[in-house]
């Protein structure tokens, strides 16, 4: 997109500003999709302290609205909720020129960038990780509509997952309130998406899922492919009895009616014949833990 210089230096002086702000200093771009801005920053007293500032700029257009949209939608699910399986915030701050908050950083990137060295164990962990992470959101009524591996970041000790930006997401008011935006990433999208009125937004973030763990088994991004076709054709090459199989071609199922539901796909997983169980059971130790949610201070009774 063409942008004169004036606008230029405008957004760097509120990229200064933001960062002003909270006491830090731009490190590295990490992405600039105008009106968007996501960059890394230390802080000025301790360079050890590292965060990311997302910026959404207000360049009075029509663009603004949609701005304030996805800003909102943001900061609602991230004030919200608080899971060790979904991004988290810090803080956040609504000025003249721009919408900020601030991050944690999550020093090992996307899981787009980890797909080449995944391996097996990796992958196990990361699905059951993102299933308790969806889950847990689904529970909460929010559909995410963009998961991909570019909004999968990992930690620093390359432990954990989290489900990142909440831009396109939609908090609706019961399980089954049907949604009728075509939303998501090429090849993220669920085939209903383009064929129905009416969809189901939570089973449209199944089918994302499956794609995700989709790229997690054959270590390849899902944009080197030219069509679903030939992810279809790859899975054909699994073993039909074997667990990767049964989940793909159910989360990938184009009827949404009988895609699993992330309550069902961790039932499933669970079985004593699948790799998955300890990873559950281990997971559910920590429940008490881990489920909370922040604007309730209740603790979720122990579930993935
Ligand atoms: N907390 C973070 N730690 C490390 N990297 C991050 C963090 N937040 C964002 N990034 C990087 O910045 C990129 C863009 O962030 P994000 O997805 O939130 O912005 P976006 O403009 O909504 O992206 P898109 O529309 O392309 O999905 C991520 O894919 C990731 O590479
Ligand atoms: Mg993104």
């Amino acid at each position: 997109m063409y942008h004169s210089k004036k606008k230029k230096d405008g957004l760097l002086s509120y990229q200064d500003d933001a960062c002003h702000v909270y006491g830090f200093e731009v490190d590295k771009l990490l992405q600039d999709n105008h009106p968007i801005k996501v960059f890394q920053v230390r802080s000025k007293q301790d360079h050890n302290v590292k965060k990311v500032i997302k910026a959404y700029f207000k360049d009075n257009t029509d663009v603004d609205q949609i701005t304030t949209r996805q800003f909102m939608a943001e900061i609602s699910v991230l004030t919200k909720i608080h899971h060790p399986y979904v991004m988290g915030m810090d803080t956040m701050g609504i000025f003249p020129g721009y919408f900020a908050y601030v991050m944690p950083l999550y020093e090992t990137g996307t899981l787009t960038e980890a797909l080449p060295t995944m391996n097996q164990e990796k992958s196990d962990e990361y699905l059951v990780q993102l299933c308790a992470g969806l889950k847990f959101l689904h529970r909460h009524k929010i559909a995410h509509r963009d998961v991909k591996t570019d909004n999968v970041l990992i930690t620093a000790k390359e432990k954990r997952v989290v489900i990142a930006d909440f831009g396109l997401s939609e908090i609706l008011t019961t399980i089954d309130t049907p949604v009728s935006t075509i939303k998501g990433t090429h090849m993220y999208i669920s085939p209903e998406q383009f064929i129905q009125k009416e969809f189901n937004a939570f089973k449209c973030d199944m089918y994302a899922l499956g794609v995700v763990y989709w790229c997690m088994v054959f270590k390849v991004d899902v944009f080197d492919l030219k069509s679903t076709e030939q992810m279809k054709e790859s899975i054909n090459t699994l073993c039909d009895t074997s667990i990767d199989w049964l989940v793909l071609t159910n989360l990938l199922d184009p009827s949404p009616v009988d895609r699993l539901t992330c309550y069902n796909l961790l039932c499933v997983l669970e079985q004593p014949e699948y790799r998955f169980r300890d990873r559950i059971a281990s997971l559910r130790g920590n429940g008490k833990m881990f489920y909370q949610s922040v604007i309730n201070v209740l603790v979720c009774p122990v579930s993935v």
